[in-house]
């Protein structure tokens, strides 16, 4: 498989080039500075319409919004790692996969996804329950919360059948009223992303937690789909389909 990655020289997309290389695809970086192998971001068309099968796109949202764009002009599928957009980012995205497949996802990492299926379950099982969701990430990531940590508080309000109050931290004189969720969000060295999601009665206290020891396996999550998603039709895919 030909995989171009936008994002080649960053902390997550750096990975991805390994990965995809160890399974022996053929790959593109691509940066705005090459330094090295890199090929220049400004190249993407012309990389995407006739040396690739598939995009990966771990940048910042309004560099994915564009190179999404591109894939859709060319019919490139594409796998968006990227977190942190605005509801017209989002909307860019689905307009693209009227014409290309678009395989978005906040969490490439197979725990997280049974994590969601978890939660729920805990959630459902323990109605009256207080609920507390705490993520921790390295001191570099820019969207707070993390995509993550908004994908299982969805997955909260799903269950609960609800859309509680998130309450973003505490200070002063505020207790806890029925209907929230507390999120609490911690950025600190190179902690390569944790969630945990706090369940309390009275006498007793349920965590649930996802801890990614190595950004590796989110490049694993995405090289797997974007192996995936180059075989299917234009439309919007999640990670979940390819498990
Ligand atoms: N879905 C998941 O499983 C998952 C896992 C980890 C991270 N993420 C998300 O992936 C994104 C990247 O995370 P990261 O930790 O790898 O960040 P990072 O280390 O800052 O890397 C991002 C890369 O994007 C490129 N970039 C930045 N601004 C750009 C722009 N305006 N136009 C084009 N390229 C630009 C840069 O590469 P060049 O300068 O070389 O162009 C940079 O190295 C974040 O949104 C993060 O939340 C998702």
């Amino acid at each position: 498989m030909r995989v171009a990655v936008a994002g080649a020289t960053g902390r997550t997309g750096s990975e991805i080039v390994a990965e995809a290389r160890e399974r022996g695809h053929t790959v593109h970086a691509l940066s705005r500075e090459p330094v090295g192998e890199e090929r220049d971001i400004a190249h993407l068309p012309a990389v995407l319409r006739d040396e690739t099968d598939v995009l990966i796109d771990f940048t910042v949202p309004e560099a994915t919004v564009d190179h999404v764009q591109v894939a859709a002009e060319t019919g490139t599928p594409i796998v968006v790692g990227t977190t942190g957009f605005s509801e017209e980012g989002l909307d860019a995205l689905s307009d693209a996969a009227e014409s290309t497949p678009v395989l978005r996802a906040s969490n490439f990492a197979p725990g997280v996804q049974a994590l969601l299926r978890v939660v729920r379950a805990g959630v459902e099982a323990l109605p009256e329950y207080d609920i507390e969701m705490t993520e921790t990430h390295h001191n570099g990531k820019r969207d707070a919360p993390s995509g993550t940590a908004n994908t299982v508080l969805n997955e909260i309000d799903a269950a609960r059948e609800a859309a509680l109050e998130r309450v973003y931290g505490r200070e002063g004189e505020q207790p806890r009223e029925d209907g929230e969720v507390g999120v609490h969000v911690r950025r600190a060295g190179n902690v390569r992303g944790e969630h945990e999601v706090l369940l309390a009665g009275n006498d007793e206290v349920l965590t649930l937690t996802h801890r990614a020891e190595s950004r590796r396996v989110f490049a694993a999550g995405a090289v797997d789909a974007a192996e995936w998603v180059r075989e299917q039709d234009a439309g919007e895919y999640e990670f979940s389909e390819t498990l």
